[in-house]
């Protein structure tokens, strides 16, 4: 077996993995990053559209694996998207360098103030406000659609539809910010660049106008020379050793899956970034195959972040439903957080099936009553996950409420096109939690019952932040790493 030695690796290239590479890279360390997706950009193959499904669809699949319509056969290959599935959810994770950034919708929210501190007593919210939002804003090229022209563009016919709806229903509506560039949408739209995002390009990467993590915090890390990321490398275990270092058991694959070189990495330091699932997967596996000490609050205080699907058919149908042509990239939001009795954010959801199917699709984030707990089944070697009806209990009653209101006001029905019943109890996008920051971990990240090892990824977060996570994964991210380099962890 292949070894090789770095000072510091960082396991996963999303929000968390790519702010600590830069972080550190800036602060003159040679960093490694292990990613099991493909490095998409470096291999020159192009993102599929969601009506032409390809090689960049599913993670080493047969079928397509999108929320709705599965209807197109795949050869299997390391695509962008990957489902993890338990009995009552199922959950999307992002493959490849750039991970998550790569297949979501890029919506790129601030939490509410008041939220953030119920959920984060312990930090500076001044801090985070007044400092490290604006700095991950800028560092993720967020921007804002022009109101000109989403009032005339007819790929966003599903957004006025949707508004005018809430206003009647008597909901408040809000613009969301986003990190696809907004003026590249408009040349788009003139035909003056390839068109993605009004290409029905999202959920499977997009071949131009998303500014993902690969054309931002990755491009400026590798850009100081210090970085080397390892695509299609696959971290299966992770062992502690007497000198407090660590040595990690890697697979090599190639993009049919197939494993084509075991390897062996020692080093000093080790950073978590694999996403909330797969950063517990990596410590309870670890634990079960060769005793990695796991903190007993880690796989606690887990939730979905309140995701909860639903749509209505029949939405304007007499007078053109809500558009045959859709952009990918939703702009719109529903804000009833302040309600007490039924307090969600839905986002305004596109629907790009290349016909009107006068249908409208929400996207609702909900406070999460009841956390979940993640475990690990030793002899199936799998992710248990404790999370049933009664988890989502106060979001189906949201949903319900929503729904009934925007009927009564505007007329349509539950969506059994879409879901079984018209409610998507099943569908989770934000896994958050079970490494939560200041339990399972010190104050920045640091985890417990050990020296070396840092998690920073979504997994830092209790299980809701109610509104879509990743610039608060950032932010996060970027207050712990800071603080790290501050302390001299990583010299
Ligand atoms: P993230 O999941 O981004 O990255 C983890 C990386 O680690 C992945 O690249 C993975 O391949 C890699 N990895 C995992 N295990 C590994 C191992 N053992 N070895 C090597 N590599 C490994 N959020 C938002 O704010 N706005 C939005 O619009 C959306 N929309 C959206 C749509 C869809 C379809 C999805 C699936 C998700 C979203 N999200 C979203 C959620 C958002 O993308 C998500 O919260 C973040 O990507 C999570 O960032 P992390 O840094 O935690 O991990």
């Amino acid at each position: 077996k292949q070894t090789i030695d770095s000072p510091i690796i960082i396991i996963g290239s999303g929000y968390g993995g790519a702010v600590s590479a830069l972080r550190l890279c800036e602060a003159g360390k040679k960093v490694v990053l292990l990613e099991m997706g493909l490095n998409w950009e470096k291999s020159g193959i192009p993102f599929s559209n969601l009506l032409k499904p390809g090689q960049s669809s599913a993670w080493l699949r047969k079928k397509t694996i999108a929320p709705f319509m599965n209807i197109f056969s795949l050869t299997p290959f390391t695509g962008t998207l990957d489902r993890m599935e338990f009995d009552t959810i199922n959950i999307w994770l992002g493959r490849g360098v750039g991970g998550g950034s790569l297949v979501n919708g890029g919506m790129a929210v601030t939490p509410k103030e008041s939220y953030f501190k119920e959920v984060f007593p312990n930090l500076d919210a001044e801090k985070f406000y007044s400092h490290y939002f604006p700095l991950v804003q800028e560092e993720l090229k967020v921007n804002i659609i022009d109101e000109k022209f989403l009032n005339d563009c007819p790929y966003y016919k599903f957004t006025r539809v949707g508004e005018e709806e809430a206003h009647k229903a008597g909901f408040k509506t809000m613009r969301v910010p986003n990190v696809y560039d907004f003026k590249y949408m408009e040349k788009e739209f003139r035909n003056e660049v390839p068109r993605s995002a009004l290409n029905t390009e999202v959920i499977y990467g997009n071949n131009h106008g998303k500014n993902s993590l690969d054309k931002t915090y990755l491009k400026k890390a590798l850009e100081t020379g210090n970085l080397e990321i390892l695509d299609l490398h696959c971290v299966d275990h992770i062992k502690l050793n007497d000198d407090k270092s660590y040595t990690l058991n890697v697979q090599q694959i190639d993009t049919s899956g197939k494993v084509i070189a075991d390897k062996i990495f020692n080093c000093k330091k080790l950073i978590l970034s694999a996403g909330t699932m797969g950063t517990l997967q990596l410590l309870l596996r670890s634990n079960a195959v060769n005793n990695l000490p796991v903190h007993e609050k880690i796989g606690k205080n887990w939730g979905n972040n309140g995701n909860f699907m639903t749509g209505r058919n029949w939405v304007k149908p007499l007078s053109g439903g809500t558009g045959s042509k859709q952009s990918t990239i939703p702009v719109g939001g529903i804000d009833n957080w302040d309600d007490k009795e039924h307090p969600f954010f839905t986002e305004i959801a596109p629907l790009p099936m290349g016909m009107d199917v006068a249908t409208a699709l929400y996207l609702l984030i909900n406070r999460v009553n009841k956390k979940g707990e993640v475990g690990y089944d030793r002899i199936n070697q799998k992710l248990i996950l404790n999370w049933d009806e009664s988890h989502t209990a106060n979001m189906k009653e949201n949903a319900r409420y929503f729904i009934r209101k925007m009927n009564n006001a505007n007329g349509g029905t539950r969506s059994h096109f879409l879901f079984n019943n018209g409610f998507g109890a099943d569908i989770c996008y934000h896994p958050l939690g079970g490494c939560v920051l200041g339990e399972a971990t010190n104050e920045f990240g640091k985890l417990k019952d050990h020296e070396n090892l840092y998690v920073l990824d979504g997994s830092l977060i209790p299980g809701t932040i109610g509104v879509n996570p990743f610039v608060t994964i950032t932010a996060i991210a970027e207050y712990c790493i800071e603080n790290l380099i501050r302390q001299n962890e990583f010299s």
